[in-house]
């Protein structure tokens, strides 16, 4: 793998200067913001960011699924003020560190899967006569979720937040998070387009098949249908493998990788079917792994992707895996992420610069690697053995482990010959680790170019920064082991 130079010029340092940027900071000044998935990895990351670096914003609501007030202020405590990524803000403000909080945060007891996203009717009246920017997180991220689960929470909770977002009289801007692999492409340059409409309304109301833009037959009202038929026709204990399944055939029907990217897939037909005059952006991440730099390199919550695998071989369990060694496996760091989000609103949010025609593709970015910077499969898992060699896994003698180079199954079969257990893994993770397209992400790299010398310090989204070497073996398998493993002997 190419070896980055740390005196290397970036696509950002040789993009035309824009004093003024995009005006981030001051775009988020006053503002109050609704964040939904806020205890889920990406929008922490996002909050923690919005405070330490803009305590001018105004309000963030933070949508968090509890039973009542009480115990949305308790998750909001436990499982994100109280975690180490919000040991920087802490130290920051000290002894006032809980009165900013309590200043600036606002739990809201909701739902995705209940009507008005499950908000009692006073405080959402209240949310929705304020609020100026919705950021929709909340999913459900599991490969092979439930059918029924799954397009429960990323289908038509998406049509339940659209229609939310219509209640909110100042709303500037909805941001929708979706998902990279929402697309359905698998080779070569998968650009930024939206689906367009008519999967879910169209149809619903008896249009021609024609209207479809992208994917013909496919009709959500229809996939909604055939989950809870099932639901009913199943005895309790059948009930959970057979929908699984179903979701799994589902998807792989109509051409998507799992149920997870295609429920969200769905959820992004949904939203441009419902949206109306609603300004709304589509934020297409690829994988998102432990932050680069801020607050602190490495930060990551859950054993995400690739990980567990590079885990079990750190720890000598695995040998290796089946995997295209050619592939470029789009990561993206967390903070990456997140800037790139942030810069996202600045340029959509104002009523200035509101998109002028819905249909085309200006509102929809991927976050995203593999065409810029990409991580070659191979190159990857040199760096795991790289890292595994310089910090190994001890056993539980107090040994070190020694591993071997991180074998590459090109065939599914020669994979199982050897490991005939890890079959159901290897098929999950299939479309990921043989997936031969990349990910386009011109408009983000336009984005950069609008940035101010300023905001190129603070928002630093330009993903041909990343040097993966260092990333991979210094930052983001100490992260995981560190933050997930929860190891103390690490060096
Ligand atoms: N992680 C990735 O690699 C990746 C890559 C591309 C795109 N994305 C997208 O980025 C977004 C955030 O992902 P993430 O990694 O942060 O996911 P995550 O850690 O799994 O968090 C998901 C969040 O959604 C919430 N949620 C689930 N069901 C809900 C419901 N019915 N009502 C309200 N909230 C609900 C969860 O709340 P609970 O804590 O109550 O379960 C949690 O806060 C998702 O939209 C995902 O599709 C993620």
């Amino acid at each position: 793998m190419p070896e980055k130079n740390s005196v290397s010029i970036t696509k950002s340092q040789l993009s035309p200067k824009v004093h003024e940027g995009l005006g981030i900071v001051e775009y988020f000044s006053g503002k109050k913001l609704l964040v939904t998935g806020a205890t889920g990895f990406l929008a922490k990351v996002l909050v923690e960011k919005i405070l330490r670096t803009m305590p001018e914003v105004d309000k963030i609501f933070l949508l968090i699924k509890a039973k009542d007030k009480e115990a949305a202020m308790e998750r909001l405590m436990n499982e994100i003020i109280n975690t180490e990524l919000f040991k920087c803000l802490r130290e920051k403000h000290g002894a006032l560190f809980e009165s900013f909080i309590s200043s600036k945060l606002v739990p809201v007891a909701g739902n995705m899967c209940e009507m008005n996203i499950g908000i009692e009717e006073d405080v959402a009246n209240l949310v929705a006569g304020e609020v100026d920017v919705i950021i929709n997180s909340a999913a459900t991220t599991t490969f092979d979720e439930r059918f029924d689960v799954a397009l429960d929470i990323n289908t038509k909770g998406a049509a339940r937040i659209i229609n939310f977002a219509k209640k909110c009289e100042k709303l500037k801007l909805y941001v929708h998070v979706s998902t990279a692999y929402a697309s359905r492409q698998i080779e070569g340059k998968i650009i930024e387009e939206s689906f367009g409409k008519g999967h879910y309304v169209a149809n619903s109301a008896g249009m021609n098949e024609t209207l479809y833009k992208h994917v013909h037959g496919l009709d959500i009202e229809t996939e909604i249908k055939l989950a809870s038929e099932m639901l009913e026709s199943f005895k309790e204990n059948e009930i959970d493998q057979n929908l699984k399944d179903l979701g799994m055939s589902r998807a792989r029907n109509y051409g998507w990788q799992n149920t997870y990217s295609f429920t969200k897939a769905m959820g992004e037909m949904v939203v441009e079917d419902t949206k109306g005059e609603l300004p709304v952006i589509i934020i297409r991440p690829s994988i998102i792994e432990s932050t680069l730099k801020e607050p602190i390199p490495g930060w990551i919550e859950g054993n995400r992707m690739m990980d567990p695998i590079i885990l079990l071989y750190g720890k000598g369990k695995l040998p290796g895996f089946f995997v295209n060694p050619n592939m470029a496996l789009d990561v993206v760091p967390a903070d990456i992420v997140v800037n790139s989000i942030l810069a996202t609103i600045a340029k959509h949010g104002g009523k200035e610069s509101k998109l002028e025609d819905s249909n085309s593709n200006d509102h929809v970015y991927q976050i995203t690697s593999s065409v810029a910077n990409p991580l070659i499969m191979r190159d990857l898992v040199d760096l795991a053995y790289q890292h595994f060699c310089i910090s190994p896994c001890f056993d539980r003698e107090g040994n070190p482990i020694q591993i071997s180079a991180f074998k590459l199954f090109t065939s599914i079969e020669d994979w199982l010959k050897s490991i005939e257990h890890f079959k159901y893994m290897a098929n999950l993770y299939q479309p990921y680790t043989t997936f031969d397209g990349r990910f386009d992400n011109n408009k983000v790299e336009k984005l950069l170019e609008c940035l101010s010398e300023e905001e190129r310090k603070e928002f630093q989204f330009d993903v041909s920064c990343i040097d993966w070497k260092h990333y991979i073996t210094r930052v983001h398998f100490h992260g995981v082991r560190k933050h997930v493993m929860k190891e103390t002997a690490l060096k």
